[in-house]
């Protein structure tokens, strides 16, 4: 983004100078206007900076510039210079529109601390746009990011899909693997078959072995009915192996036979039945090492890994961040129907810098308490929601959000029933269930100092 400028108009050639010598001197980029109509030429939505102008023009006066720029583009910070003692106009400049009015003469500090201010906002806005847009020109589902690594990895998904190799992604929980899996096999010649994920740490070995393979009717006592297993059902597209890591030794050597053959058995069956397939699995930990140390079957390890895709945590790539966040609040907005809190430079500055142990997933937590509760976020909001147990149901995350708000209310009363009920505009006896129902005891937010 080119540095802001900051555009001056007035009609008064020594004022403008004046306010140009000032605002250079303090290293802004100026350009300087002689009249509105002059400097409307020039400016648009993808103008950067600020506007100052003088009220009092000949042909078009500053309250009619602004009321223009307030068309072009409502979130231009436009300041009106207003004579020293003007109340009556420095209150209109307000009323129309003017993020704020600057008095002749100029005092130096005060208009260098209106003019961060009004680029700060405006840094903010267009920034927020630009992100808005290079959103809206990713794919729906697509994999939202713009760091190094995310751009690499889209890249080579690209590429991978087609080759219809087995593939291993590696990456912490919350990465983004099982995205990065779908996308492989949407991007890919099997897109219209299957896409059948199974989790090989969700299931003790012997289930894990009909899930998989499946059994004719009659092969255990249980089995009543033939059952396709997960490989069978995959035929023609991809079968997903997530944390792979957990695959019993036993079972692994069944799985590579598969690999190498392209052909299963059902449990209960000499027959074997031709399989076409691709598989990408998935591992939060470094499966080579786990291979070297005997723990996972090396033969199965090289068998999946002819390509690796690696996901970077997310606090590798705080570019990312704001970004993601944007994404996931305003999808959330969008999800529960309430208009999306303002992000401050302060908030998204503390989401870069936190750690993220649970990744996107914490993300998209985060992004979504925000919207609900339009709580400030700093390191302390952060660290308390991460101890909140995560994936609670919409239902059970608002009772946490009223209880916490019954609480506040509570301590700012100091425990007083009546200020408290007050406080919240609900009714002696709503309060008092509400107080019961979360086991609240008015008592403790007594101060006895
Ligand atoms: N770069 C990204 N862009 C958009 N959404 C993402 C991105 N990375 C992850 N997500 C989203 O974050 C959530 C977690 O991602 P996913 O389930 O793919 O992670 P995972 O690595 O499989 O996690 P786990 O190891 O815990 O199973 C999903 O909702 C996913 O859509
Ligand atoms: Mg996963």
């Amino acid at each position: 983004m080119p540095s802001p400028t900051i555009c001056v108009i007035d009609d008064h050639q020594d004022i403008r100078s004046a306010l140009v010598e000032m605002l250079q001197l303090a290293d802004y980029r100026v350009t300087a206007f002689s009249s509105a109509k002059d400097a409307l030429e020039t400016l648009d939505r993808n103008f950067t900076g600020i506007v100052i102008s003088d009220i009092r023009m000949p042909n078009m006066d500053g309250f009619e510039l602004l009321s223009r720029l307030q068309k072009l583009d409502s979130d231009l910070p436009v300041l009106l210079i207003t004579g020293h003692g003007d109340v009556q106009m420095a209150i209109s400049a307000i009323r129309s529109g003017a993020y704020d009015f600057i008095e002749k003469p100029f005092r130096r500090e005060h208009l260098l601390e209106v003019i961060k201010r009004a680029l700060d906002k405006r840094q903010l806005v267009c920034e927020n746009r630009r992100l808005k847009d290079a959103i809206a020109s990713q794919n729906k589902e697509s994999i939202i990011g713009q760091s190094s690594a995310i751009n690499s990895l889209k890249e080579k998904i690209t590429r991978l899909a087609k080759a219809d190799v087995n593939t291993l992604i590696r990456g912490e929980t919350g990465t983004g693997k099982e995205l990065t899996a779908r996308r492989l096999h949407e991007q890919s010649d099997r897109h219209k078959g299957p896409f059948v994920a199974i989790n090989c740490a969700a299931l003790p070995e012997s289930m894990m072995e009909v899930e998989l393979f499946g059994h004719e009717a009659g092969a255990f006592t249980d089995a009543k009915k033939t059952r396709i297993g997960k490989f069978e059902y995959a035929h023609q597209g991809t079968i997903f192996l997530d944390e792979v890591e957990s695959i019993p030794l036993a079972l692994a050597i069944k799985i590579l036979r598969v690999l190498q053959e392209r052909q299963v058995e059902r449990l209960g069956s000499n027959q074997s039945i031709n399989i076409d397939i691709r598989v990408i699995a998935a591992t939060k930990v470094d499966l080579k090492k786990l291979s070297e140390q005997g723990a996972f079957r090396e033969d199965l390890y090289y068998r999946l890994n002819v390509v690796e895709l690696y996901l970077p945590p997310l606090r590798e790539r705080d570019q990312d961040v704001a970004m993601l966040f944007r994404y996931f609040v305003s999808q959330a907005s969008g999800r529960f129907n309430v208009p999306a809190p303002e992000l401050s430079v302060h908030i998204i500055d503390t989401l870069m810098q936190h750690d993220w142990p649970g990744n996107v997933r914490e993300l998209i937590n985060v992004a979504e308490r925000f919207v609900l509760t339009d709580t400030l976020i700093d390191q302390h909001t952060l660290a308390s929601w991460q101890s909140d147990t995560d994936q609670q149901s919409l239902p059970k995350r608002l009772e946490r959000y009223e209880k916490r708000l019954i609480e506040e209310a509570l301590l700012q009363s100091q425990g007083s029933i009546k200020l408290t009920y007050q406080a919240l505009g609900i009714a002696r006896k709503t309060l008092y269930d509400k107080l019961t129902k979360y086991g609240l005891d008015r008592h403790r937010f007594i101060d006895d100092q």
